[in-house]
């Protein structure tokens, strides 16, 4: 499958900070993807990293300088920038976001800047006092009143050894900026609530019982739709996993919680989609002291969780909304499996995961699913990414909700 970056044209500009350094990953990242990134430096830049460093990463021509020997007469700089689908600067100085909120046009980049007709993103990284300085803040002010993109730096600790605001963001978090630029924006409008990971069933103040469920593919689905335009309430049992950016994030532990959470959330839910591995069953009690250690075997009894998903299928049935979506982990008998639970539980397509099979299911980056939606159409998708299968899904969903 084509990622999102594959052949996009990205011009990459790298002002002179510290933080350049970290700018070398993102490029190797977007190349990587598959983007065509082609670097503009400035002066300063080039005092902190060689341009050779993008040039092996990008595998193209730096540039550096508007008037350079062989920049040849045919205006080539200035048809990168019409040609560009992106404009990215990081790290964004001071002195770069003065220069753009100003028009200036003295340099390469800034010129490249003001040639070009796509979406600009501003990374800035800086001194926590330039950051915060009136005139700083007035430029940046300015900036988004032109259309300019600024993403917030980080907090931390900084390269000049003070503490506060003007990291360069992370490359996760930049990457979903500049996804969701690039992406269609066919889920705008739309609340999801996505359920995602395991529960967590209390035995005793020490032990429980659970499942194998990572929530990388809810976490999936939900960062995803974020990108496409999507509000999402991403209701998360246990899960190791950092929660995407701009998502609100409702944590739960046990099936009951899940239960209680999902249903304050499907009232605003224009869709639900129900990943999470919900145990089935749970302690019929819970001891409040450990149980000691023994010889002798111990009974417990199990009770059965509410099935939330059924529950919001049988709601749906005088509302007719929202758009549901279960998921179904099975090992054997995969797609008779999936079709009795989409008409049991009333949804509109069903996720058929195979639990067993190679690189697929529990704890993975990659899965292999069937979707059956609601007039039984099989779709059995090829071994993919876990995004990638989100974004399979999401496409899926904005075909149903049309
Ligand atoms: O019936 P089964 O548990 O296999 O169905 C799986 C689907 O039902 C998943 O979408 C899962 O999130 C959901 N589910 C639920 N409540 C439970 C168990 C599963 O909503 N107690």
């Amino acid at each position: 499958m084509k990622t999102l970056l594959a052949g996009k044209k990205i011009l990459f500009g790298i002002s002179g900070s510290i933080a350049a350094y970290k700018a070398a990953e993102w490029v190797r990242e977007l190349a990587k993807a598959e983007a065509e990134v082609t670097v503009v430096m400035t002066d300063a830049a080039t005092r902190f990293v060689s341009g050779l460093t993008f040039a092996s990463l990008s595998g193209r021509r730096v540039y550096t300088g508007m008037f350079e020997k062989d920049a040849g007469e045919d205006m080539t700089h200035i048809s990168l920038a019409k040609e560009s689908d992106l404009v990215v600067i990081a790290p964004a100085t001071a002195q770069t976001l003065a220069k753009l909120a100003h028009g200036f046009a003295d340099d390469l980049l800034s010129t490249l800047v003001l040639a070009s007709n796509c979406k600009v993103l501003l990374f800035p990284a800086m001194n926590s006092n330039m950051y915060c300085h009136v005139a700083t803040q007035a430029n940046i002010a300015k900036l988004l009143e032109y259309g300019y993109e600024v993403i917030e730096p980080g907090q931390g600790k900084l390269a000049c050894g003070d503490e506060g605001i003007g990291r360069l963001i992370d490359w996760q978090i930049a990457r979903e900026k500049i996804l969701s630029i690039l992406a269609v924006q066919d889920l705008e409008g739309q609340t999801i609530v996505i359920s995602a990971g395991p529960t967590w069933e209390s035995f005793d103040p020490a032990r429980l019982l659970s499942n194998r469920s990572s929530g990388k593919m809810g976490y999936a689905l939900a960062r995803v739709a974020r990108r496409r335009g999507a509000r999402v309430i991403l209701v998360s049992g246990p899960s190791a996993i950092e929660p995407p950016p701009e998502v609100e994030v409702i944590n739960v532990m046990s099936g009951e919680e899940m239960h209680k959470g999902m249903m304050a959330q499907y009232k605003s839910a224009d869709i639900v989609v129900m990943a999470a591995a919900v145990s089935d069953y749970r302690p019929g009690k819970t001891m409040k002291q450990k149980v000691k250690k023994s010889n002798k075997s111990i009974e417990f009894e199990l009770v059965p969780n509410p099935d939330i998903l059924k529950k919001l299928g049988d709601k749906k049935k005088k509302a007719n909304r929202p758009l549901l979506v279960g998921f179904a982990a099975e090992s054997t008998e995969h797609i008779a499996e999936g079709r009795r639970k989409l008409k049991e539980k009333n949804l509109d397509l069903i996720v058929i995961n195979d639990i067993i099979g190679k690189n697929t299911g529990f704890g993975t980056d990659t899965n292999q699913v069937s979707l059956i939606d609601r007039d039984y159409q099989l779709d059995k998708l090829p071994l993919l990414s876990k995004e990638e299968c989100a974004e399979m899904i999401w496409d899926k969903v904005v075909k149903l909700l049309q």
